[in-house]
């Protein structure tokens, strides 16, 4: 591989969207972000200079960070923030992982309009499974507020009530048409009749799942979270924020005299508001030189919508992403771990936190707060980073290793609310010793109502063995995994009143985070971390942190 060199200038820039001009933190003054490219097998370094008055870290999100640790980003976990006037050299090897990722802020909701794509190219000479597209187009999901996001998720975390919903959807920093004062941002895919694109999907939306179709076009979806899969066609697609899918569009064989929008909605199950608007973009056949028809025909074609599920299909969602299985090839082998030597089952849902004396609490259950958790443990992030503080023997104060491996009482969790709603603060940690193979199973609570929540690894992909609705049942469920092709990847839906189980490997020493991927979850607690031992072989440890790492 070769170094690849950015420069990531944290900078605000006044932008209008609806009509709406405000200050919008941005990478290099764009929104989204800049493309980064990269070979499997190349080094990345990118410089982040902090010119803005809000603390900052970036995230590769989905990026293994096999012993670099360091570079892996989320503020207080792995790294203290890069505050005003500094910056710091991200430095890590992308090895073993080619597809489609995404980098992003990883400090409060910064996230919002910093974030770009990261696309991993294979090494040189080794093609794609699934053929050389014509072209490859990044399509980047996010979220337009009016207002600066900080200042929502600030408000909602105050009033313990939920935060004010975005007044759009983009595809590609534009909400399109279907808003007010919007149709000249809209997103336009130009393309030739009979050719192959590759479209690189990417949700970076802060807090909405999202349906995604192209009207009269069907889609090969080929792979997810940068990991092939065996291509299946699907009219629509479901992707949670944290997740990527590669799909091939085949264009018509002939030049079709209409425009196509594409849509992306939100898919929604929880009791919270959402922002249940839709993002069009627009496909449009170019005429050739050739074509029959002069360019003042094309004006007045006919536009075509594609229909959506609604907003709440939620067999949709389990349909759709039973389809996904792993490539499994002798190429690209499914790695899944047959034996398991720790499990853990896992709560993640929300809960409520008594509401603090001096403040005013708007939320459930009179004078709470909203809060989220994993085991009754609402996670709450330290002022140092974790991994320095284990990396240099300094846990106290700073983080304890008795996150629960179970819930710390068992309940009928999809059924009526029970009435251990009150979940507990604190900053705990798994410890595993390097290489230990785990299984987790993830059950969603209906404490506050049944809710899909988008679980995000860091340092690992791992394997989804089984999902199901209702209760998990450890004495039946575990006979129907898939331990053959299951797809292998960093973020997964646990099903609204349902369960999903994984399988992976420790075998990357360091800290590493795990949180709900939609970000007010996160803020009110979803998260927690796993430790991971080093080994005892020089190419099982981390090395130490590099020089310019920001302090706290
Ligand atoms: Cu994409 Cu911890 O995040």
């Amino acid at each position: 591989g070769i170094t690849r060199r950015y420069k990531f200038d944290i900078k605000l820039v006044r932008m209008t969207r609806l009509c709406h001009t405000k200050g919008v933190i941005t990478v290099n003054g764009k929104f989204p972000g800049p493309l980064v490219t990269v070979r499997e097998g190349d080094n990345l370094l990118v410089e982040v200079v902090n010119h803005v008055q809000n603390n900052i870290s970036i995230h590769w999100h989905g990026i293994r960070q096999l012993r670099s640790g360091w570079a892996d980003g989320p503020a207080y976990i792995t790294q203290c923030p890069i505050r005003t006037g500094q910056r710091y050299m991200y430095n890590f090897t992308v090895s073993g992982q080619r597809g489609t990722l995404f980098w992003h802020a990883h400090i409060s909701w910064i996230r919002a309009t910093v974030h770009g794509p990261l696309i991993i190219l294979p090494k040189p000479n080794v093609p794609y499974p699934f053929g050389n597209p014509y072209k490859e187009v990044p399509i980047i999901f996010g979220e337009w507020w009016n207002v600066d996001p900080e200042a929502v998720i600030s408000q909602a975390l105050q009033t313990g009530a939920g935060p004010n919903v975005s007044d759009a959807y983009t595809i590609n920093g534009l909400p399109g048409p279907l808003y007010n004062c919007s149709a000249k941002d809209t997103f336009k895919l130009k393309v030739k009749p009979a050719k192959t694109y590759l479209l690189r999907l990417i949700n970076a939306a802060v807090d909405d799942e999202l349906f995604f179709s192209i009207a009269n076009h069907t889609i090969t979806v080929v792979e997810v979270d940068a990991v092939y899969v065996k291509p299946f066609d699907t009219d629509t697609l479901l992707i949670t924020p944290g997740q990527t899918t590669n799909v091939l569009l085949k264009t018509k064989p002939y030049f079709p005299k209409a425009n196509f929008f594409m849509y992306a909605r939100p898919y929604a199950t929880g009791q919270g508001t959402f922002d249940n608007s839709t993002v069009a973009g627009i496909l449009e056949y170019e005429l050739s030189n050739f074509s029959p028809f002069n360019s003042t025909s094309t004006k007045n074609l006919p536009f075509f919508k594609p229909a959506l599920p609604p907003f709440n299909d939620t067999s949709f969602a389990s349909n759709f992403s039973r389809k996904i299985r792993s490539l499994a090839s002798a190429q690209f082998p499914a790695k899944v771990p047959q034996k398991v030597e720790r499990r853990f089952f896992f709560t993640v849902g929300l809960g409520t936190n008594p509401c603090p004396r001096n403040q005013t609490c708007q939320g459930p259950n009179n004078r709470t707060k909203f809060s989220a958790s994993i085991n009754n443990v609402s996670f709450v992030l330290p002022t140092t980073a974790i991994l320095q503080a284990y990396f240099f023997g300094q846990s106290n104060g700073v983080y304890t290793t008795d996150f629960p491996n179970n819930p710390i009482t068992p309940f009928n969790y999809t059924g009526n609310p029970p009435n251990n709603t009150m979940v507990s603060n604190g900053t705990k940690a798994v410890v595993l010793p390097y290489n230990t193979s785990v299984e987790l199973v993830m059950q969603d609570t209906s404490i506050l109502g049944a809710e899909s929540h988008p679980l995000h690894l860091h340092g690992f992909n791992f394997f989804v063995v089984g999902q199901g609705f209702g209760n998990y049942d450890p004495n039946k469920d575990p006979a129907k995994f898939n331990l053959v092709d299951p797809i292998e990847r960093n973020t997964v839906g646990v099903p609204s009143g349902g369960w999903v189980a994984i399988r992976f490997l420790a075998d990357n020493p360091g800290v590493w985070f795990m949180h709900c991927h939609l970000e007010v979850h996160t803020s009110w607690g979803l998260k927690m971390v796993w430790i991971v031992l080093e080994g005892k072989l020089p190419n099982q440890k981390l090395p130490p942190p590099p020089s310019d790492l920001p302090t706290c």
